[in-house]
C-alpha cells in the first residue's frame, strides 16, 4: 500500500516521512526535495523553477509529474509520496499515470493554518542529509550542528521567509479541497490531527498503516 501525504506547508509531512522510512521501511519521494536538488545542481530545470518556488507558487504540473516518474520505481518498492499531488489535476495524473494497478492510501495532515507560519519560519534543514529541525520544538542538540550527520550546514529554506510562507499557505488553501474530495470519493482518505506532537502523529499514522 503506497502512502500519499497531503497537508499544508509545515504540517509535518517530511518529518513523518522520515520516521515512516526508518521505522517501517518505505521509500520516500518528495517533489519539493527533487526540485530543490535541481536548483542546487544549477541544472536547466533548476534555473527554470527557482523563482517560482521562492515566490511560493506551484511549479508546472507536467514538469513535476515527469520529475516524479523519473524518480520512483513502483514495481519492487512501497513509496511515500510527499508533496504530490498539490491539485486535482496532479491527483488524477498520479492515479492514472503512476499508481495504475497499485493500492494507495492518502493521509491528510489536518491542522489550523494559523499554527504554521511559526513552524516554518523556525525550521532549519541539514544541507547534507536533509534532517529537519525547528528552533522552537526540535532544536539540534548543538546549535548549528546536525544531530544526525554532524554537518555544520544547517540552513533556512529561502521559501521559509514570512512573505513567501503567506503565499504558500494561500496556494494550499486554494487547491486542497478538490484533492481531499477526490480521495474521499475513492474511500482512500485518512485524516490525522497534525497539531499533536510528532510522536503522537506518528503513532496515529502507524495505526492506520498497520490497520
Ligand atoms: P515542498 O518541499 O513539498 O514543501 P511544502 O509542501 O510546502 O511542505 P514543507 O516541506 O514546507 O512542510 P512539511 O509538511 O514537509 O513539514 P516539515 O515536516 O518539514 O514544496 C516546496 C515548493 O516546491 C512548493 O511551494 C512548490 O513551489 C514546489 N513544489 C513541490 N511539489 C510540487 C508539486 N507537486 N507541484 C508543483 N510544485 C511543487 O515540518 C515543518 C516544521 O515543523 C519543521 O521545523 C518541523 O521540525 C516542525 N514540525 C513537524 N511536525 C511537528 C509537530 N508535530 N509539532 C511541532 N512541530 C513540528
Ligand atoms: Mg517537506
Amino acid at each position: 500500500m503506497h502512502l500519499i501525504l497531503l497537508g499544508a506547508p509545515g504540517s509535518g509531512k517530511g518529518t513523518q516521512a522520515s520516521r515512516i522510512v526508518s521505522e517501517l521501511g518505505y521509500l520516500h519521494v518528495s517533489t519539493g526535495d527533487l526540485l530543490r536538488n535541481e536548483i542546487r545542481k544549477e541544472s536547466e530545470l533548476g534555473k527554470r523553477v527557482s523563482a517560482v518556488i521562492n515566490s511560493g507558487q506551484l511549479v508546472d504540473d507536467s514538469l513535476v509529474l515527469e520529475l516524479l516518474k523519473a524518480n520512483c520505481t513502483l514495481e519492487d518498492n512501497v513509496y511515500i509520496f510527499d508533496g504530490f499531488p498539490r491539485n486535482i489535476e496532479q491527483a488524477k495524473a498520479l492515479d492514472n499515470k503512476v499508481l495504475t494497478g497499485h493500492q494507495s492510501k492518502a493521509i491528510y495532515f489536518k491542522l489550523d493554518l494559523g499554527l504554521l507560519t511559526e513552524r516554518l519560519v523556525n525550521r532549519r534543514m541539514c544541507k547534507d542529509c536533509g534532517a529537519i529541525y525547528n528552533l522552537v520544538s526540535k532544536a539540534p542538540k548543538k546549535s548549528g550542528v546536525c544531530d544526525n550527520c554532524n554537518s555544520s550546514n544547517l540552513y533556512q529554506r529561502p521559501d521559509d521567509h514570512e512573505d513567501t510562507v503567506k503565499n504558500r499557505l494561500q496556494v494550499f488553501s486554494d487547491t486542497i479541497n478538490p484533492v481531499l474530495e477526490f480521495y474521499e470519493g475513492k474511500g482512500d482518505l485518512v485524516v490525522v490531527d497534525a497539531s499533536q506532537g510528532a510522536d503522537d502523529v506518528f503513532g496515529h499514522i502507524k495505526g492506520q498503516i498497520q490497520g
